[in-house]
Parts: C-alpha cells; sequence; structure tokens
C-alpha cells in the first residue's frame, strides 16, 4: 500500500539500527540498561491523581470538551506563568491547553504554513521540528547548534532567502539534546529578528521546569516585546512525571492561539476535562515543589554520570537544565559507533548524537530517566568496560 508523498518526505528512524541490536542482545539474555529515551521513571505526583481521581467523578466532566479548555485550567496556566515566570496572560486570548508538545507543535505547523514556506528549526532538535513542516509541504531550515556558541543558534547567518519565506522559528531552551540553557540576548535577538521578518517564534518549554545549581530558567514570553512575535508551548510531561498524560498548553500571542484553537477544532476534540483539572493542580505552588524536587533528583544523577564519563576520559560540560548528559565522542568515533561500542562492551544504551540532526554528529547523549540504582549499575559498567 502506498503512503502519501507527504508521509514519504519523513526519514528513517535514526534509532532502528541501534534498536535492532538492543533486541538481539534482550533476545541473548543481557541485561541492557536503556539511558536512551527521556521519560521520567518517577511516578506521576499524588496531587494529580488524586485530582484526576475527583475530577473523573464528576458526571460534569464525562462530554465532550471545548478546545478551549476549561476555565479553571486557562486560569491554573495563566496564575502559574505569573508566579513562576513574571509573565502576565489573559486566560480567555492567550492561553488553550494542547495535548502534550509533540501535537501542539506538529499542528502550528498545519496552521501557519503554506507550501513553499520554510520553518527555522535548531539542529540538533526535537524531531518534530523539522518533520512537521515536511509533512504539511513546506522545508525546514536548519539552524546548527553548535558548543562553541553556547548551542544558540547565528541567527546572522541565516541566508535572506531563507529569512524571507520562513514563517515559524522553533527555540528550545532548556535544550532537548544538549542541555544548554537559553544564551544571554538570545530571546532578544529572536524577537528582533522575527519582527523584521513577520516570523512566529515557538519557543518550546519543555525543560524549563528541570534545573540545576540554583539556575531558574526564563519564559521566553518574559523578554520585551516577545508576546507580540510568539508562543510558547508548556509541557508538563518531564517537570511533573506526567509523559503519559498528554497534557501541555499554548500561552503568548492572542491572535497565534486563536489560528491554533481554530485548527484544533477541526482536527480533535480537547482534553478530558477530569485530565485538564489534573493539570491545574499540578500548576499549583504544591506542584511547583514538585517540579524543585525532580530537579534534585536529576541533579544528582547529572553529577553521577559526569563523574563517571570525566573518569574513562569524557570531556563533558555539566548540564544547568533538562534530563540530558549531551557529551563529545572520543576520537576516532562517530556517535553511530560509539554507542555501538558502549552498547557492546556496557550493555548501556546511549543516543548517537547525530539521530538529532547533523550537527548533533561527534556527539552522544545520556538520559538521566533511570532509577538511581540502575543508572549507577550504568555507570559502573561505563567506567570498567571503558576505563581504558
Ligand atoms: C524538546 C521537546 N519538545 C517536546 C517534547 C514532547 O513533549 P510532550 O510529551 O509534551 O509531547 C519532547 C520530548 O522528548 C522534547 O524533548
Amino acid at each position: 500500500m502506498k503512503p502519501s508523498s507527504r508521509l514519504e518526505k519523513i526519514p528513517p528512524y535514526l534509532f532502528a539500527q541501534l534498536e535492532q541490536k538492543i533486541s538481539a542482545k534482550k533476545a541473548q539474555g543481557i541485561d541492557v540498561i536503556s539511558l536512551g529515551i527521556g521519560d521520567p521513571d518517577t511516578p506521576t505526583p499524588d496531587l494529580v491523581i488524586d485530582a484526576l481521581a475527583d475530577a473523573a467523578r464528576e458526571p460534569g466532566t464525562h462530554q465532550y470538551p471545548s478546545n478551549r479548555g476549561r476555565q479553571e485550567l486557562r486560569e491554573a496556566v495563566a496564575s502559574f506563568y505569573q508566579r513562576r515566570f513574571g509573565v502576565d496572560l489573559d486566560p480567555a486570548s492567550e492561553v488553550i491547553p494542547a495535548l502534550g508538545a509533540k501535537e501542539c507543535i506538529f499542528n502550528l505547523n498545519l496552521a501557519f504554513l503554506d507550501p513553499g514556506d520554510a520553518a527555522l528549526a535548531a539542529d540538533p532538535g526535537y524531531p518534530v521540528y523539522t518533520g512537521g513542516p515536511l509533512l504539511v509541504g513546506a522545508e525546514p531550515v536548519l539552524m546548527p547548534l553548535l558548543p562553541e556558541r553556547g548551542f544558540a543558534p547565528d541567527l546572522d547567518a541565516i541566508a535572506d532567502a531563507d529569512r524571507e519565506r520562513a514563517r515559524i522559528m522553533y527555540l528550545n531552551y532548556p535544550n532537548n539534546p544538549t542541555g544548554a540553557i537559553a544564551p544571554d540576548g538570545l530571546f532578544e535577538q529572536a524577537v528582533e529578528f522575527a519582527r523584521a521578518h513577520d516570523i512566529l517564534v515557538v519557543h518550546d518549554a519543555s525543560y524549563t521546569e528541570t534545573t540545576f545549581d540554583g539556575y531558574v530558567a526564563p519564559s521566553f514570553l518574559a523578554t520585551p516585546g516577545a508576546k507580540e512575535v510568539g508562543v510558547e508551548v508548556f509541557s508538563l510531561s518531564k517537570g511533573y512525571n506526567m509523559t503519559g498524560w498528554r497534557t501541555a498548553a499554548i500561552v503568548g500571542n492572542a491572535d497565534a492561539v486563536n489560528h491554533y484553537w481554530r485548527l484544533k477544532s477541526n482536527i480533535d476534540s480537547g482534553m478530558f476535562e477530569a485530565v485538564q483539572l489534573a493539570q491545574a493542580a499540578a500548576l499549583t505552588e504544591q506542584g511547583d515543589q514538585v517540579a524543585r524536587d525532580m530537579s534534585a533528583i536529576y541533579q544528582r544523577r547529572r553529577d553521577l554520570v559526569v563523574d563517571a564519563l570525566r573518569e574513562i576520559g569524557v570531556d563533558v560540560t555539566p548540564p544547568k537544565g533538562s534530563i540530558y548528559v549531551w557529551a563529545p565522542v572520543p576520537e576516532g568515533h562517530t556517535s553511530a559507533s560509539y554507542a555501538d561500542l558502549v552498547l557492546e562492551e556496557s550493555a548501556v544504551v546511549v543516543s548517537p548524537g547525530g539521530a538529532f540532526g547533523r550537527s548533533g554528529e561527534g556527539f552522544f547523549r545520556i538520559s538521566l530517566t533511570v532509577p538511581d540504582e540502575r543508572l549507577t549499575e550504568a555507570v559502573e559498567r561505563l567506567r570498567s568496560s571503558l576505563g581504558g
């Protein structure tokens, strides 16, 4: 059966080969530890589960929700943004729930890109920034994120032709996969750039609540002028251990939020209202504490991994945010050959940087989302098998 030419444009899944090797090892009875995917291992906090259970018993939550979202949720997002980021949002026009950041980011491509348009996408970056534009007949234009620039894109290097056809720019800090935090001045520069070229800035705030060493991540919307040109997609997946719940919100520019709503009301019927009320419970001060406690757990795990990598000769910079450690592969290896070596020698899975885009080549990514004892075991294996 032939799929659409649109679907044919999506590049092959780059982890496929690695996954086959992992399956083969597991079939041989080898205990493989995966530090590949970023999916929190710790359960969703009780305050969220209790709110869901209570709301699910309310028949008023059982019918079709509206894509605008319940008032309680829109207000909870707005007061979270004020308390946490000092950003004012109008709950009536500047906040809408989304079924996860992934859904929202993909649909923003449908809402804002026509064939021939371009989206400026971080490289390396979350795959939907490039796959989304391709699926709607537009084109991703890669913005390399390089260590020498603190993993900030060089907006001055974007070609004139690309500036003219770009309709969206994707930014994401704290960043997946590099763990970088928002470089000084980048958000201000993005606002100027977007104004000059009539571009919608989409800031993916999937990791703002997971930060270390006292660093507190800002919202893009706290940048002067940001609301005129941009939106932020705030996800609860990582910061609140809610990947399975599909909870996020799009906030910011009222026109953009409204276009997203118009599109969404033609695509799906919104988020189960009991889940909306559970999401609202996560965004209270009690929820802020949960996110801080999780950050402390990831910081401890980060230190464990960074120490071990340094001991085996990998020169790694400890990240100040996200749930990942991004490290250079030792000389003589590609990211794929190093991931293979680590799997062969240690039965530990790391993600090859090249899978996140051309500029990710030369790096590998470790996810901190495995229980402490498994992470300790993985680190011991790296030390003993690759320690030299
Ligand atoms: C940068 C980034 N954006 C979005 C997502 C997906 O978030 P959600 O679970 O809210 O769809 C991820 C998940 O790994 C991510 O790393």
